[in-house]
């Protein structure tokens, strides 16, 4: 991972970064901002005559190289940092790497007055837009190792770099799970990954549910839909529970390590990519652990159901009633709308074992989510205002973009089975609308404390393209960790 350092004095490597900002609301000429640490008067000179010749708006993210064959430092890359918030230098940090791939050193001269979460961004930024997923020789990283940012009081930047740090390190955690071939990611390798970081922090406890445990339990969905599979399901339960916390959040993840679709088989198009249907399970333990290693006030427990959804002699049928954990029935319409059928176990066992305050789900659970809102955004589902409020500003903070979708009444009726107490996948169209009103049915007495994400669609990206690199995108973790951080 790239290493990033606060300094003080003017950083030891020949290319120097320096901020331009823009003016609020207007594209005009911007100009360069003080720095922290005393720059030569003739290097200011330079960098000042060179914003104007080159017309640099100072927008986040516009990059300017400037050679000085000459020279020290011998590169001067000017960096647009936007308003200098937080987000303008998250855009910046990921515009960086990718205009200094080939250097291994660079320091950035922090302007005089950034706010700590100036360092924030820039971390989160540089980090994420460093991350690539490498199982073979193939390909190329980029080659920044060292990022110095050059400050005058490093105690004022030291809790944000922090942060920034495991906020892109978790990140890119739930990344790689999600990236990971599901030859390799089947229910047993997930749990592992999540003991080995948990391992690393004491504090956190985990219980990995076996097959046979699930079975004592009742969890009927998770057997189920694990059934056609030689790999057996698990049920992750990672909990970080410090002295003192009053509130307890349980964060639901779907975690389908691979979906055929089942008998209800899916096309090649549709199949292809579908290692990534556990990118709600990777960003729920990503986020705990998050938590726990910034030892934020709060409880929090995350349930990761997982499952291959496989076709075999063994797996379950459209038609089969299924029997979930605490008692209630479904009827499997289409053995591919597997993901709510686990999420009803965990959702069910949360609301009667672990009785929280807040109940939120993460689930990559149709491909009706991007029809309705592109690529880029999650649809959310809650009956409370408060907390819708609360998560899609944290999360759009964070960099991430949810968008508040109807709970409609009227289709609950839709919902009705002759044979169980719901219909899995009615099929009346509105297809993310009905698979939340669907699992808002096991959400018993945490119903109008329950918020569900269907982030289908911002889970992985086609491009690299920002903070994101091409493949999983991590969706989730920052918004969490962000939102989290206000409780407690
Ligand atoms: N894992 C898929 C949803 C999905 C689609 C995720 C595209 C990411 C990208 C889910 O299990 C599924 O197959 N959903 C079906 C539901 C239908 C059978 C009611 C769908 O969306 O078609
Ligand atoms: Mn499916
Ligand atoms: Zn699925």
């Amino acid at each position: 991972m790239l290493d990033i350092r606060l300094v003080t004095g003017p950083g030891r490597f020949d290319t120097l970064v320096l901020p331009v900002r823009s003016v609020e609301g207007t594209d005009a000429p911007a100009s360069l901002v003080p720095t922290a640490v005393t720059l030569p008067d003739d290097l200011v000179t330079e960098a000042t005559a060179l914003v104007s010749a080159a017309a640099l708006t100072g927008a986040a993210g516009e990059t300017r190289l400037h050679l000085r064959p000459l020279a020290t430092p011998v590169r001067l890359l000017m960096l647009g940092v936007g308003d200098g918030d937080e987000t303008g230098w998250r855009a910046a940090g990921a515009a960086l790497v990718r205009a200094l791939a080939e250097e291994t050193s660079v320091t950035v001269a922090l302007p005089a007055d950034a706010p700590p979460e100036a360092v924030r961004g820039l971390a989160e930024g540089a980090l994420l837009a460093s991350y690539r997923f490498r199982l073979t020789d193939a390909g190329s990283s980029p080659a920044l190792a060292e990022l110095e940012v050059a400050v005058d009081e490093p105690g004022r930047y030291d809790a944000a770099l922090d942060t920034g740090r495991t906020t892109a390190r978790m990140t890119c955690f739930a990344r790689d799970l999600t990236n990971m071939p599901s030859s390799v990611k089947n229910p047993e390798w997930f749990a592992d990954q999540v003991a080995g970081l948990a391992a690393d922090l004491p504090e956190v406890d985990l219980r990995v549910w076996q097959p046979d445990e699930l079975a004592e339990a009742g969890f009927g969905g998770i057997l189920a839909v694990g059934g056609g599979s030689a790999k057996g399901p698990r049920l992750v339960e990672l909990g970080w529970h410090p002295a003192g916390a009053t509130t307890h959040v349980v964060l639901v993840g779907k975690g389908i390590t691979f979906d055929t679709g089942g008998i209800s088989i899916k096309p090649l198009s549709g199949m292809k990519l579908m290692r990534k249907d556990m990118a709600g399970a990777a960003a729920v333990v990503a986020a705990t652990l998050g938590a726990a290693a910034l030892r934020l006030p709060v409880r929090i427990t995350a349930l990761a159901p997982l499952a291959e959804n496989m076709v075999s002699g063994s797996a379950f049928r459209p038609g089969d009633v299924i029997h979930h954990y605490g008692g209630l029935t479904s009827e499997s319409t289409n053995s591919d709308a597997e993901g709510r059928l686990v999420l009803a176990d965990a959702l069910a066992y949360a609301v009667d074992r672990l009785a929280p305050d807040v109940l939120v789900d993460l689930a990559t659970l149709t491909g009706a989510n991007s029809i309705a809102l592109g690529t880029r955004t999650a649809a959310m589902y809650t009956e409370n205002d408060e907390l819708a409020e609360a998560l899609v500003a944290t999360a759009a903070e964070a960099g991430e973009r949810s968008w508040r979708m109807p709970l409609v009444g009227d289709y609950v009726e839709y919902l009705g089975s002759d044979l169980a107490d719901f219909y899995s996948a009615p099929n009346r169209g509105a297809g993310s609308v009905v698979a939340a009103l669907y699992l808002r049915e096991f959400t018993g007495d945490l119903r109008d404390r329950w918020v569900h994400f269907d982030m289908s669609a911002p889970a992985w990206s086609s491009d690299a393209k920002a903070e994101l690199a091409k493949g999983a995108t991590g969706w989730g973790v920052r918004g969490l960790l962000r939102w989290l951080a206000t409780l407690g």
